[in-house]
Order: structure tokens, then sequence, then C-alpha cells
């Protein structure tokens, strides 16, 4: 992190790595707060694969009308090998400075945040981080943009599935998403009150699922809900359903994989002033001379973290929570 006193000018602005609803709330607040304090911005569309191959348009506080409640990022997203590389990055460098941009905010993951703090890095540019991922697993926020919406149209699914699955008496596998990180399953496992969550941080047996549910359905139920995150040791719900179905033959399981949905749709109104938040934070920091840093808000008050600890490891699932779902279920 850097403190040196920077009078800066012209902002960049990106997207990158997977969309998360209150992307667009982000752009809007980078784009107003910088209009407000007279610098210039440019959005470059594509994530990285944009900056690389010159994809950059200026953007004024009317381009950024009418966006705050729409999921997606007016922006665009990619992934970008190249930009994984020294040459891309290069490529990217000579961009930014075509167009003079000063600074650069970039929207995203762990994965968007390591790109931008190579690039600040190698070619001396002033990068801050927002966080926007729907798998919430970026330290130095409670929240990453993205997770209150994903988590919510989750599980409106849910709690639709849990109807039909009472209906017929059936038990349903949901995987939600999470490639490393369990904290969409574990919060709609408590939501929907799910028989069962299986979470990537703890280890899973099947043998253990199996006989947890005969357990449960010893008791007076009927029909089950096992929500399981994409990335479990099981191999995802279909997998799950394979190994366990004939062992719960009377309850005629059926699997649904809500995928991309949780990743659209508008964006709660949690997000649209978390990421109204952070944009603002964003651009003040950079004004204030900082670089190579994310914010986040922690305990309600902003809070700056250096990016090289925000990309050193994943959040940690809360515990507490973990024990709560099998007290209540
Ligand atoms: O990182 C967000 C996320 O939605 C993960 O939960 C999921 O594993 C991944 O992105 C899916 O990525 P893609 O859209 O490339 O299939």
């Amino acid at each position: 992190m850097t403190n040196k006193v920077v009078d800066v000018e012209t902002i960049g602005v990106l997207t990158s790595g997977g969309d998360s609803p209150g992307m667009n709330a982000a752009i809007r607040a980078v784009v107003r707060a910088s209009a407000q304090a007279n610098i210039k911005v440019y959005g470059i569309t594509h994530g990285y694969y944009g900056l690389i191959n010159d994809e950059v348009l200026e953007l004024d506080t009317h381009s950024v009308s009418n966006i705050i409640q729409r999921g997606g990022t007016m922006l665009k997203t990619a992934r970008s090998d190249e930009f994984r590389t020294e040459e891309g990055r290069k490529k990217a460098a000579k961009n930014l400075k075509k167009y003079g941009i000063d600074a650069l905010v970039v929207i995203g993951g762990d994965g968007t945040f390591t790109g931008g703090n190579k690039l600040s890095k190698e070619h001396d540019f002033n990068v801050v981080g927002i966080p926007a991922t729907i798998d919430n697993d970026i330290i130095g926020t409670d929240e990453t943009i993205g997770y209150d919406s994903a988590l919510n149209t989750a599980l409106d699914a849910i709690d639709k599935i849990r109807d039909t699955a009472d209906a017929h008496e059936r038990m349903f596998l949901v995987e939600v998403m999470g490639r490393d990180t369990g904290f969409i399953a574990l919060e709609t496992g408590i939501a929907s009150g799910a028989e069962l969550a299986l979470l990537p941080e703890e280890l899973t047996h099947v043998e253990d699922v199996k006989k947890q549910l005969h357990e449960m359905l010893k008791s007076q139920r009927r029909s089950s809900l096992v929500i399981v995150a994409e990335g479990d040791e099981t191999g995802g719900a279909i997998k799950l359903a394979e190994n366990i179905k004939e062992d719960f033959a009377q309850y005629d399981t059926r699997v649904c994989i809500l995928g991309h949905i949780q990743r659209g749709g508008a964006p709660s109104a949690r997000d649209r002033v978390l990421a109204s938040r952070l944009g603002a934070a964003a651009v003040k920091v950079l004004q204030e001379g900082h670089s190579q840093v994310m914010v986040g808000v922690v305990n309600n008050a902003l809070k700056i973290t250096p990016m090289h600890v925000a990309i050193s490891k994943k959040k940690q699932i809360d515990h507490t929570l973990v024990d709560l779902a099998k007290i209540l279920r």
C-alpha cells in the first residue's frame, strides 16, 4: 500500500470474472463519485480482455442512468488468459497510458484482484479493487456485492422446491453455486430449514449423509431437502443422488441444479447500497493516494485491505452457523 498523495484526473473502471448482481450499481457509483470530484472516467468493456484489446469508452453521469436496478454488468465481463501473462499486462498498460488513465478500479473477485495487483506492481498504476462475487469468499469485507441477491434468488427457488417435495413426499437434492466455498449452501440451508447442507469446507462422507438422513426420516418427516454446494466433495447433487437414491427408494429422489439463475436478476436493496458505498469509497481512496488495496465494509464501516491480503486466502465460513444448522434441522 502506498500513501503518496496523487492528483487523480482520469479513472478507468472494469468488471471482470463471474458477474454478480450489483456490479452495475458499483459502476454507477464510481462514475458519479468521480463526476463530483471532476475526475474523467473511462469504462473498459469485457474486463482485462477489453483492456488488452482497446475496448474503452468514456462514461459520464448520464451513461449510468437507469442501471442501479439491473443485474449483469453494462461493461460486460470476461476471463482473460492473456492478461495472466506479462506480455498481456504490458499491452493493457499501454492502453491505459494511451487514454491518460492514471488509476484503475477493478470490480470482481480474487482472480480480478490478482491481475490488478500484478498490473499495478509491474506498471506503476494505482489500482483499487471492489469485491463483487456471489461466492462471498473475499476477506476484508463482511459481504461481497451480489452475495445477498444470489442468496435470496436461491432461497426463493428452494422454497418453491420444498412445496413440491412436500406434495409428493420426495427427497430433493438441490445444488447451489460455490466452487470452493459454501456460503450460499450454508445460509440457504438455514433459511430454508433444509435437512442437510453440504459444504466444501466440511468433510462429507456419503455414508454419513445416508445415516443422518435415515435418522431424520425415522421421525415424522415425509419429504426432505438437501442443499449441496457445487464444490462439495461428494461431487455435486447428481453424483450424490446416484450414490444414495437406492437407500431412499421410497422418497423418489429428484435433483435440481440452480446454476446460473443465482447470478442474474435485480440486485437486492442491500447489494445496491453496498455497491454504492464501495464505488464511492474506491474513488475516495484513489484520491487519497492508496493503491493495491481493496475497499470493503466490516461491521458497517468502510475498511481498506491490502490486495495481497485479500487474495492470500479464502474467507472462512462461520462455524457457529454450521452448528446452528445442525441444531435447528
Ligand atoms: O465465482 C462465481 C461463480 O458463480 C461460482 O460460484 C461458480 O462456480 C462459477 O462462478 C461458475 O463460473 P462460470 O460462469 O464460468 O461457469
